[in-house]
């Protein structure tokens, strides 16, 4: 173990830092437009049987290679297995968590944005929620929201692992499970609401193409956070005695019951509005502001509040994915290079910033740049999301399940043992990282390869 390194204070920590990295953008923004695209609830049944059978076994993968290192993503893999490419996972885990950061902040500046307008009071008429494709298109405003919030994560960041990112979880993390309750409650009290919960509730076969079950996949990975080294890189500062197998289904099951809460707060307000379930990204900042506004022309404050926490929890969440993935390169190079952990801080702050402000400007001034035929902002997006993150979940759980040895990885899962844990289900487990994983992860990267 590196000197010095620092370590989760408690198992409350470790969940709250690992669902604080997989509760994000990907639950609130992500998941209900998902859901309306591909069938409802056949899509959720999808997305939960991937959780357990296709997720869980990556996030035990990642975990099991960063706590039995206790170190970076390129230093574990250097430890793992020396002098083989498997280094180059290590790197690649490295590059694609900034990547993601990039465009991950540009859409937690537009969450500024939001929150600053409805704190002014602004969705309280219908021409106030339409401006989105105005203000994203523009050049200056998006940026200056893009700079806000990577400043923001930075902030945290150079507090370190126990004063930066574990209190800034262990305190936003609870708040955030209210508000969407709080969210939800009220949602579903408008009337009409139930439409949206019967949509959430009842599955529509006939829509569960082979591309949505690949789409639900994928989301669990994006959601989770898996394959890009974030799990790996929190993993490699928990606890030696800490159980791997309760912090990783915590956080799977945070996760998961985020996503339906937000599922169940987003889209009986939509049905309420009568608006179209299948309205794409834009979701979230257009479809509801533009419901925040209808209420508000029958009662300005309520619809105001609502509003308010409603990008409180948007912002938020965000914020504490955007910090998981910054994480992974700062642990990098300050380990790896030497680097102090500020200067670090700031190096990958202006990589990130660079390329986010590029895919800002790709929604407005840049837009005519296509890179195989996409933005940079839906490249970037894509190339993350459809096979960064199924590689590198892919070539995890082969790691793992193919060359490390399998005592330590039963070490690592039972703490050298001293866990109560039946053979049984450890040959489940194993079973899954080595055979059923990698396969169905196979199967997904060449479909998303081919479509
Ligand atoms: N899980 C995050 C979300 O749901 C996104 C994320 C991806 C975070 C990869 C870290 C790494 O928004």
């Amino acid at each position: 173990m590196a000197a010095g390194r620092e370590h989760f204070g408690s198992r409350f920590a470790v969940i709250m830092a690992m669902a604080g990295s997989a509760i994000g953008l990907g639950n609130i923004w992500r998941f209900p437009y998902m859901v309306g695209e591909n069938g409802g609830a056949a899509f959720i049944l999808v997305y939960i049987l991937s959780s357990f059978l296709l997720s869980l076994p990556i996030f035990f993968s990642e975990a099991v290679i960063g706590r039995s290192t206790h170190a970076n993503t390129f230093g574990a893999m250097r430890q793992l297995a020396p002098g083989t490419p498997w280094r180059w996972l290590g790197l690649l885990t490295i590059l694609s968590p900034v990547i993601i950061l990039s465009y991950y902040s540009v859409v937690g500046g537009w969450s500024v944005e939001y929150l600053l307008k409805s704190l002014a009071l602004q969705f309280r008429t219908p021409e106030a929620a339409a401006g989105f494709g105005g203000f994203i298109s523009s050049t200056w405003g998006p940026l200056v929201c893009h700079t806000v919030f990577l400043a923001l994560c930075a902030a945290v960041i150079l507090g370190g692992v126990k004063s930066g990112i574990e209190k800034f979880s262990k305190l936003t993390m609870p708040v955030l499970f209210v508000l969407i309750v709080l969210i939800m409650i009220y949602s579903l009290s408008l009337p009409g609401a139930s439409e949206g919960v019967r949509y959430l509730v009842k599955p529509d076969f006939s829509k569960l193409t082979p591309s949505a079950v690949a789409a639900a996949m994928g989301q669990s990975f994006f959601s989770l956070s898996l394959g890009v080294g974030t799990i790996l890189t929190y993993a490699s500062y928990i606890h030696k005695d800490e159980n791997l197998l309760v912090s990783g289904a915590g956080t799977a099951a945070f996760d998961l019951v985020f996503a339906l809460l937000a599922g169940f707060a987003v889209m009986p307000a939509v049905f309420a509005a009568g608006i179209e379930p299948a309205a794409g990204p834009g979701l979230v900042f257009e479809t509801l502001p533009h419901i925040f506004a209808k209420m508000g022309l029958a009662s300005p404050w309520l619809s105001s509040g609502v509003a308010i926490l409603f990008f409180i929890t948007i912002l938020v969440a965000a914020l504490s994915s955007a910090i998981s993935m910054f994480e992974v390169g700062v642990a990098y190079l300050v380990e790896e290079k030497g680097i102090s952990r500020r200067t670090a801080t700031l190096g990958l702050f202006a990589f990130a910033w660079t390329l986010g402000a590029l895919c800002s400007l790709s929604f407005g001034p840049l837009s005519g740049f296509k890179l195989f035929g996409e933005t940079l902002f839906s490249f970037c997006d894509k190339l993350t999301s459809n096979f960064l993150m199924t590689f590198g979940g892919l070539l995890f759980t082969l790691f793992v399940g193919w060359k490390m040895d399998k005592m330590r990885v039963r070490n690592e899962l039972t703490n050298g043992g001293s866990l109560p844990m039946n053979g049984r289900l450890f040959g489940i487990i194993y079973f899954m990282i080595k055979w059923v994983a990698p396969v169905v992860i196979g199967i997904i990267f060449v479909t998303n390869l081919l479509l």
